[in-house]
């Protein structure tokens, strides 16, 4: 029997997610929003491409969560963007309500699934999760450090002139301005960018990888990115369905790892078939530890407000 993913929230993100895994066959897909019509009209859209496509897998829209039950990944997408004259801590509430009940909703229906946070601000929305569901931390991961990796990757890859195949970028930290990319960590053809580029590019790629959510939303000026953070998305899906125990840079909830503890940052973490696996404590500089220190204290504060 083909596994089951869950998609809340049918929107740019959720849409693209369900587009990448449905073309590798990945799984059966349900798609749930709470607009009428928009899951329903986007799964039949993707699932009559599925013949040119040569995928078997099914897409379906709902409204509720029955056609959910079972799920194995139950990934939450579901949101408000950031609105003109509303406060981080607004949206913070926000979030908090639809991811609350999102998760509420889907885990009474498949209480063993694996839960993939990707709302935005996503580590304080891991913890709202993790709240609701009552789940252990190997089921409850947050959607981040793939795609800003994948961006510091792009930038590496462009300035060297090589091909992305051979980058590996390390991202570390909350998702947020105070995230910290790994440059002694990220490779080309094994060989750290420290020994290929001088500091001043290399500050200038970190800089532009923090910024690189609100590069886009500059762009595009009425949403934010959802071509690079569904592949990451199906990146992760990809890793736990395929039991591949893949190092990925996930939220995970912390329990004294890197001198962190009760709270979602994003590191190192072996990805497979249960979830989180184990999480790799790479030893850090005292620059890189403080950098991350103050990143997990913005993810505190975030926590924090939501009571
Ligand atoms: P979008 O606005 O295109 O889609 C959001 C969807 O959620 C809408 O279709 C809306 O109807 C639906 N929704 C709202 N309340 C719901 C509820 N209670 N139940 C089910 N569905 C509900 O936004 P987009 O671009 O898809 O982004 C979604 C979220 O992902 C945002 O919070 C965004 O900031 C976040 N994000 C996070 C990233 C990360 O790296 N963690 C990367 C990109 C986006
Ligand atoms: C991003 O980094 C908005 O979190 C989203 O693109």
């Amino acid at each position: 029997m083909r596994k089951k993913v869950t998609i809340v929230g049918a929107g740019n993100v959720g849409a693209t997610a369900a587009h990448w895994l449905a073309a590798k066959e990945l799984a059966d897909i349900v798609l749930v929003d709470v607009v009428e019509g928009v899951p329903q009209g986007k799964a039949l859209d993707l699932l009559e491409a599925m013949p040119i496509e040569g995928s078997d897998v099914t897409v379906t829209g709902s409204n509720d969560y029955a056609p959910t039950k079972n799920s194995d990944i139950v990934v939450i997408t579901a949101g408000f963007p950031r609105k003109p004259g509303m406060s981080r801590d607004d949206l913070l509430r926000a979030n908090a309500e639809i991811v609350g009940a999102a998760t509420e909703q889907a885990v009474k229906l498949s209480p063993e699934c694996i839960l993939i946070i990707v709302t935005n601000p996503l580590d304080a929305m891991c913890e709202v999760a993790r709240r609701t569901s009552g789940f252990p931390r190997e089921r409850v991961i947050g959607m981040a450090g793939v795609l800003d990796s994948a961006r510091f990757s792009t930038f590496i890859a462009t300035e060297l002139g090589v091909s992305v195949e051979n980058v590996h970028a390390f991202v570390l930290g909350g998702h947020g301005d105070q995230m910290v990319p790994l440059p002694r960590f990220s490779t080309v053809a094994g060989i750290p960018i420290t020994e290929l580029m001088d500091g001043a590019t290399i500050e200038r790629l970190v800089k532009r990888t923090a910024g690189g959510g609100g590069e886009i939303v500059a762009l595009l000026k009425t949403g934010s990115a959802y071509y690079a953070p569904s592949r990451s998305i199906a990146e992760m899906v990809d890793a736990i369905l395929k039991d591949k125990h893949k190092i990925l840079p996930c939220a995970a909830y912390l329990q004294g790892e890197f001198g962190i503890r009760d709270l979602f940052v994003g590191v190192p973490c072996k990805i497979g078939a249960k979830g989180l696996e184990s999480i790799l404590e790479v030893k850090l500089s005292s620059q890189e530890q403080a950098a991350l220190a103050k990143s997990a204290e913005a993810v505190k504060e975030l926590v924090g407000a939501l009571g």
